[in-house]
């Protein structure tokens, strides 16, 4: 039986089909008998390959277009822009260049400013002594240190489940978590708007893929129930967020699990957004939910260092150390960033005020756009979507912003649907007060003022 490809979004714009270009002929080789003679004469045309990244990127728009730019810590929650090229410093003479004003930091995952705790920094820097900086060898070669098992433990214990595997990246561990759990012969329900990392695991996996609508359950069941109808016997897989990355929502999680253990399907949670500010003390909005098949959570977010885990039951875990090529084909975790990890679950555990303070302040954020006129960005946790449609208006906010010292990025597809270009505001611990009343005169009043007034 034919199965229908799997739709698959990507943050990256895809190459081109090679049969929509004109490619130039193969290279003449030289001598009569190929066989005989592999010189290759040099081409004078530009090879295929090369014309077809080319032409790709020439399809890209300018709105679309990602550049790099490079922003230096500058104290406590604010990041120093690189000076632009070419720019010049008139009081200091013509050769030197002007730096840039200090951003005030509303785009990073850093929500606790854990990646500057000093307690953090400490703990990195003991282990960089005493480990090195590489653990120089994949977990079951030799690159095991006593920091990976001690952080393993702990994370087991603080979340409440039996097994913790640590990888180098939450990319990587959610394509292990979905290769743990589907092959080709799988099909995988997904949450219309999950992260590209599970989106690729389910590209390795082979399985199959169907989106259901943004936190909706019921359109989940109606997909479960249509496919145990034509295949009673089909693996399943479903996926969600509990905080979704871009949009600032939180999953359904109760109904979904709830629906997953009645249907007896497992279900893959990303909680790379939620742990450390959403759930008991931080633990996460899967917390307490045992039907969750795996928890996926990474160190790159509040956490503030870098590396992620997965988490699961005991079955699940030996599943995953014996059959994971992502974690058995990789080098460790890095020893100073699994132990910068350990100190920082320690410091979220020590005060759990830090997320119920940054969440109350979440909550005054959400309610004073509100009343300018945007639309309430939905959720309740530190990251506030709001929603602008067209890319250009997306990119002409976050310009204002940063004329006002904010740096807020604008988030346009294909990392969102297409018109849903927004305003992704990032809240953390140690913004200074003002940050808000500066962000709303940058903003200007919303739409629905802005209609309101003659
Ligand atoms: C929802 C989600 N899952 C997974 C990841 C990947 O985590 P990491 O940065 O550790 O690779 C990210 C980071 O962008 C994310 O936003």
């Amino acid at each position: 039986m034919q199965h229908p490809q799997p739709r698959f979004d990507s943050d990256c714009p895809q190459p081109r089909r090679r049969d929509a270009l004109i490619t130039s002929p193969p290279a003449p080789v030289s001598g009569a008998d190929n066989t005989a003679d592999h010189t290759i004469e040099p081409a004078t045309a530009e090879p295929p390959w090369r014309q077809q990244l080319r032409a790709s990127l020439g399809d890209l728009p300018a709105v679309r277009r990602r550049r790099l730019r490079s922003l230096a810590p500058a104290g406590a929650a604010a990041l120093q822009p690189a000076a632009p090229e070419g720019a010049t410093d008139a009081r200091a003479g013509a050769a030197s260049p002007r730096p840039p004003s200090p951003l005030l930091d509303l785009a990073s995952n850093d929500y606790l400013g854990l990646s500057r705790d000093p307690a953090v920094l400490a703990a990195a820097a003991a282990e960089l002594h005493a480990s090195g900086l590489g653990a120089t060898a994949s977990r079951l070669i030799c690159g095991t240190r006593p920091v990976h098992l001690e952080l393993e433990q702990a994370l087991a214990a603080w979340l409440g489940r039996e097994r913790v595997l640590l990888f180098p990246s939450g990319f990587q561990a959610n394509l292990a978590a979905v290769c743990a759990l589907a092959d080709r012969h799988s099909l995988v329900l997904a949450d219309r708007l999950i992260h590209h990392s599970l989106l690729a695991g389910v590209r390795a996996s082979g399985a199959r893929l169907k989106r259901f609508a943004h936190n909706d359950s019921a359109d989940l069941e109606r997909l479960l129930l249509s496919e145990r109808c034509d295949r009673p016997e089909a693996p399943l897989l479903v996926l969600c967020e509990s905080l979704y990355s871009m949009e600032g929502s939180a999953s359904p999680l109760a109904a979904l699990a709830a629906l997953c253990a009645r249907h007896r399907v497992p279900l893959l949670v990303d909680e790379a957004h939620a742990l450390g500010v959403l759930g008991p003390c931080g633990r996460g909005l899967a917390h307490g939910i045992a039907s969750v098949a795996i928890v996926s959570g990474t160190f790159g977010k509040a956490f503030g260092s870098g590396g992620a885990f997965l988490a699961g039951d005991s079955l699940v875990g030996d599943w995953l150390l014996q059959s994971s090529g992502a974690f058995r084909y990789t080098t460790a975790l890095a020893p100073p960033l699994a132990a910068g990890a350990l100190a920082a679950l320690g410091r979220i555990q020590a005060d759990p005020e830090a997320a119920s303070a940054l969440l109350e302040r979440c909550g005054r954020w959400r309610d004073a756009l509100e009343a300018a006129g945007w639309p309430r960005p939905p959720g309740e946790g530190p990251i506030l979507s709001v929603r602008l449609g067209d890319d250009t208006a997306a990119l002409a906010a976050q310009e204002r912003l940063e004329a006002a010292g904010l740096l807020a990025l604008a988030i346009r597809p294909p990392t969102v649907p297409e018109g849903t270009a927004r305003l992704r505001l990032v809240l953390r611990t140690g913004l200074p007060s003002g940050t808000l009343e500066k962000l709303l005169v940058a903003l200007g009043p919303g739409p629905r003022l802005s209609l309101a007034s003659p």
